[in-house]
């Protein structure tokens, strides 16, 4: 089912809480998409980069194949968030250096220090890195597989473009009025757009960052919130807490506009295997009835325990047959 739902979407992202099997699923349905021809691309989120154990492999934050590498179909990249915001606040400060009179160049630079400690900082440079990857991986690859991390942080991810958007809107908004009242005041046109001196000339670049920030964050939510290239499955587990967290993350991703397409519910318990087992699969089984009378219409895929860790491309490939 699972398989079903990736081979009609070009991005599919895979979230749940801690040890679900995320990585796993992940994993496991870019493995069989490439083998059905299709290049697809895993990118780890998740600052506990887990993809490289998975296939007993360096990944890193680079695109590098897994595996075999399917003929080089099938590859793989784990964000690095340290070297994303180092990146990202780099790219900030040389702006900001070149628009700021230059005798403020050292407050530049304490303030940006500052930032990189500062909440927000971080998630806003992987939400820049994601933004790139869904950019070029739908360039260069047919299926995207994004392996989030831990719920509450991705659900928050996912609300930030629309967030920022409307932020960045808000702010051209100002600068224009502020643009026109200045312009009336200098007795200019305000619909010329020729600079006049460097202040407006500056004025003009910060606009045209704004817009530029704007542009790509509503492309990454144009894609986010369309169902039929996007779409969101939730792994878990059939215990209690799960169960009520599923259903909160499934609530918060629709209030989003994003597209809840499946939810894996991994390693169930054996019916066949002793009394213990057949007692914790009566109980789970209460679990997914509280599951699907809360979630009736988003389809729901089983997978059985394992009696091994799933380590390796083979063992990915019969994890595979299981989706
Ligand atoms: N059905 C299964 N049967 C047995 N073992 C499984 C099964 N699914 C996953 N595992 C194992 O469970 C462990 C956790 O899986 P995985 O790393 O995919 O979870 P995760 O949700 O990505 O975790 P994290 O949130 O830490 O990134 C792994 O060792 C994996 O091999
Ligand atoms: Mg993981």
């Amino acid at each position: 089912m699972l398989l079903s739902l990736a081979a009609r979407r070009r991005v599919l992202f895979l979230g749940g809480k801690g040890g679900v099997g995320k990585t796993t699923v992940a994993s496991a349905v870019a493995l069989r998409a490439a083998r059905e021809g299709r290049r697809a691309l895993v990118v780890s989120t998740d600052p506990a980069h887990n993809l490289g154990h998975l296939w007993d492999q360096r990944v890193g934050d680079r695109i590098t194949p897994l595996g075999d590498g399917a003929e080089g179909r099938l590859s793989g990249i784990e964000i690095d968030p340290d070297a994303t915001t180092d990146r990202h606040l780099q790219d900030v400060t040389e702006t900001l250096k070149r628009l700021m009179p230059e005798h403020l160049t050292g407050e530049v630079e304490r303030h940006m220090e500052l930032s990189r400690r500062s909440p927000g900082t971080h998630e806003a440079a992987v939400l820049e890195r994601m933004t790139e990857l869904v950019e070029t991986g739908l360039r260069d690859h047919d299926l995207v597989v994004f392996d989030t991390a831990p719920s509450g942080h991705t659900a928050r991810l996912m609300a930030l473009p629309e967030v920022m958007t409307a932020w960045t809107d808000g702010l051209l908004h100002r600068r224009e009025r502020s643009e026109r009242l200045g312009a009336a005041m200098r007795g200019l046109d305000a619909g010329s757009t020729a600079p006049r001196d460097p202040l407006e000339e500056r004025d003009q670049e910060i606009r045209s960052i704004l817009l530029r920030r704007r542009d790509r964050l509503a492309a990454l939510r144009e894609v986010l919130v369309d169902a039929e290239r996007t779409s969101f499955a939730i792994v878990l587990a059939a215990e209690r807490l799960p169960v009520l967290e599923t259903i909160a993350l499934h609530e918060e991703l629709e209030r989003t506009g994003v597209d809840v397409g499946a939810l894996v519910v991994n390693r169930r318990s054996p019916a066949d295997r002793g009394e213990f087992l057949a007692r914790r699969r009566a109980v789970e089984d209460e679990h997914l009835a509280t599951l699907r009378r809360a979630l009736p219409a988003v389809p729901c895929q089983e997978v059985p325990l394992g009696e091994e860790d799933v380590v390796g491309p083979a063992a990915l490939e019969r994890f595979a047959e299981l989706l």
